[in-house]
């Protein structure tokens, strides 16, 4: 008989655990460094709140309302010490000595010191929620330690596509809300597309009453089998954007917009046809593509993808792109202005007279020439009103316009090739597990999505400075970013279940230093802490399979199945008959023993629901002892 020993796959079940065990004190993204000490601070409803500096007000009371949810006591705030009273203190004091957006923290038994700066302060408190225990007995117990900590990057970034599917203020407030709570810097406010054009421009007052609405939506993936036959339409105000931007940055994030040209430009063109090289001519549209309503004139696209029809290059063109831009800079006093450049076909500028005579006219070489010429153009006009523009890594084609920043999606290579170039670039490449569209599993439980492969895990791994860069290049890779196209993605929840846990692992290659960088503690000790507080706050989320399983064969006559589960207080159930679990299956409580007869094999399929009942996709692992390959029935 053959010998095959037992099979361990994980560690033990534990709860309460994991943050006093873990070496980032349960923050994400993992701080530079965490000294640990002994003994801890009490934090009661005697502490003081010691806040010296009224612009720091602000960020007291925020650490001070998070306390009284958690606590169920609220602290006193005093601008100095009391004798005979443990104090939080929060200061600005020292502060200038330490890094961009970079903070430190003191835990002693006595005192608890919160040092920063504006955003360095922010960030402090951000971490000292993250740090605190849960209360016990009336009191919050945090272990003494010093936590030292300041960003790897500067530029930390998550986009939103609210042209495909717009999301109410609120939620885009709550995005703004959670990448501030795990230090995200920028949000790429994705404005307008084929399918819609989401802002109000006062000028131009048929960008909305007609460009922001479509008649329909095409049901299933790219081409769509199905239309829906629903009007779909909206945008933000004026107002309203101002009130995401002046929300963001309380939050210490930019808000950066993005009026694409001179492709995804439909929208527009259906209410201003004479931006398009054939204003007379019907919108193009896919003969597959289920279409709702009248095909002819211009319109707004109703399926996905990249449609030819385009911005001209006319003067009435730049006159209506730098109106729009003029609006769009009273709005937004971000230094960057994003200008799109992504997926421009240049099939309508080669049938167009004009353009090849504008080609000509302009000594460009051919279309991509042009291309070039259009993002140089608007480039000139936004650096002259003291703004920089970002462009999508096509606009390396052709040439790339003096100063812009490159966003680097199609891969790493335009992000290398920018960076050679000595110009700024911001790393979100699709392949690298940054496009949140993807899916976060095989699994058949995964919905509908754009399809591709990227679990957290993916993105935890990218590493966004290229090895191929010198040390001196590799100064232009500014940041990162992760996208959030949202084709697929018609609710705020769906866009919760497609962001979390991802935007996690964003913040921490965004943030943290690459030596600290622990994919193990990550998914194991910190995820199960925040996911579990997702959990609790009404936000949806893509719950983990269990930690130590996989969807591999294993093999073996004897198995002693450990699993973790992926968020606190959350349980597994399990199957080894082939059903699908759920709650009427068996409880994992300890090791799983199986022995599996020589020759045979089965399945074990579990599933995780959390204490909301979030569910994650079935996972299976074959448990097999010299049985044919065929997979077990
Ligand atoms: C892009 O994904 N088209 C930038």
């Amino acid at each position: 008989m053959k010998k095959i020993l037992p099979i361990v796959i994980c560690a033990l079940l534990s709860t309460n655990l994991y943050a006093q065990n873990d070496a980032s004190m349960g923050i994400i993204p993992a701080p530079v460094s965490v000294e640990k000490h002994s003994g801890s601070f009490i934090l009661d409803k005697t502490t003081l709140l010691v806040s010296a500096h009224a612009e720091n007000a602000r960020v007291a009371d925020l650490l001070n309302a998070f306390i009284a949810s958690k606590g169920g006591f609220a602290l006193r705030e005093v601008k100095s010490p009391e004798a005979n009273h443990k104090a939080i203190v929060i200061t600005s004091e020292g502060a200038d000595k330490l890094p961009e957006e970079g903070y430190r923290i003191s835990i002693t038994k006595d005192k608890f010191l919160i040092t920063g700066k504006g955003a360095g302060l922010f960030y402090a408190v951000q971490s000292v929620m993250q740090l605190l225990p849960e209360k016990q007995d009336g009191k919050i117990t945090v272990p003494a330690a010093d936590i030292n900590d300041y960003p790897r990057f500067k530029y930390r970034g998550m986009h939103l596509d609210v042209g495909r599917h717009l999301f109410p203020v609120a939620f885009v407030k709550k995005y703004i809300d959670m990448m501030a709570q795990y230090k995200l810097n920028n949000f790429h406010w994705h404005l307008t597309e084929d399918q819609g054009w989401r802002i109000e421009i006062k000028k131009y007052p048929k960008l909305t009453t007609i460009g922001s609405s479509r008649n329909g939506s095409v049901i299933g993936n790219y081409p769509g089998v199905a239309t829906d036959d629903k009007v779909y339409k909206g945008f933000y105000t004026q107002n309203e954007v101002k009130e995401i931007v002046a929300y963001a940055s309380a939050r210490y994030i930019t808000v950066i917009p993005e009026i694409e040209m001179p492709g995804h430009g439909s929208a527009a063109i259906a209410a201003y046809p004479e931006l398009s090289c054939f204003p007379n001519e019907d919108t193009p549209t896919d003969p597959k593509a289920p279409w709702a309503g009248s095909r002819k004139g211009k319109q707004v696209q109703q399926t996905w993808g990249v449609h030819q029809d385009v911005f001209v290059p006319t003067e009435n063109t730049f006159k209506f792109l730098e109106d729009v831009l003029d609006e769009v800079l009273v709005l937004f006093p971000s230094k960057y202005i994003h200008i799109g450049g992504d997926e421009c076909p240049k099939d309508f500028w080669k049938r167009s007279a004009f353009c090849q005579d504008f080609i000509k006219k302009n000594n460009l070489k051919d279309e991509h020439g042009l291309q070039s010429y259009f993002i140089q153009r608007i480039e000139k006009y936004l650096n002259g009103k003291g703004r920089s523009i970002i462009g999508w890594d096509e606009i390396l084609e052709g040439g790339l316009a003096p100063n812009a920043t490159v966003m680097s999606w199609r891969g790493v290579e335009g992000g290398i090739a920018s960076a050679q170039q000595q110009h700024d670039v911001i790393m979100t490449p699709g392949s690298n597990g940054l496009y949140f569209d993807h899916k976060q599993s095989n699994s058949p439980d995964e919905p509908l999505a754009i399809g591709g492969f990227a679990p957290y895990t993916k993105a935890y791994g990218y590493d966004p400075i290229p090895a191929e860069l010198t040390a001196d290049q590799q100064k232009y890779i500014i940041g990162v970013q992760a996208n959030l196209w949202t084709e697929y993605i018609e609710s705020p929840e769906k866009a919760e279940y497609m962001v979390f846990p991802r935007m996690f692992a964003l913040a921490e290659i965004a943030w943290t230093q690459k030596n600290r960088k622990d994919l193990k503690n990550f998914s194991e000790e910190r995820l199960p802490l925040h996911l579990a507080r997702l959990d609790k706050t009404n936000t949806n989320y893509w719950v983990p399979t269990p930690i130590g399983q996989n969807d591999k064969v294993l093999k073996g006559s004897q198995f002693n199945i450990e699993l973790k589960v992926p968020v606190e207080g959350a349980q597994i159930y399990y199957t080894l008959d082939n059903y699908r679990p759920s709650e009427s299956a068996a409880l994992y409580t300890g090791p799983i023993k199986v022995n599996v007869p020589e020759g045979k094999k089965l399945n074990l399929k579990t599933i995780v629901i959390t204490k909301s009942g979030k569910r994650s996709v079935v996972t299976q692992t074959e448990l097999n002892n010299g049985a044919p390959d065929a997979p077990a029935k």
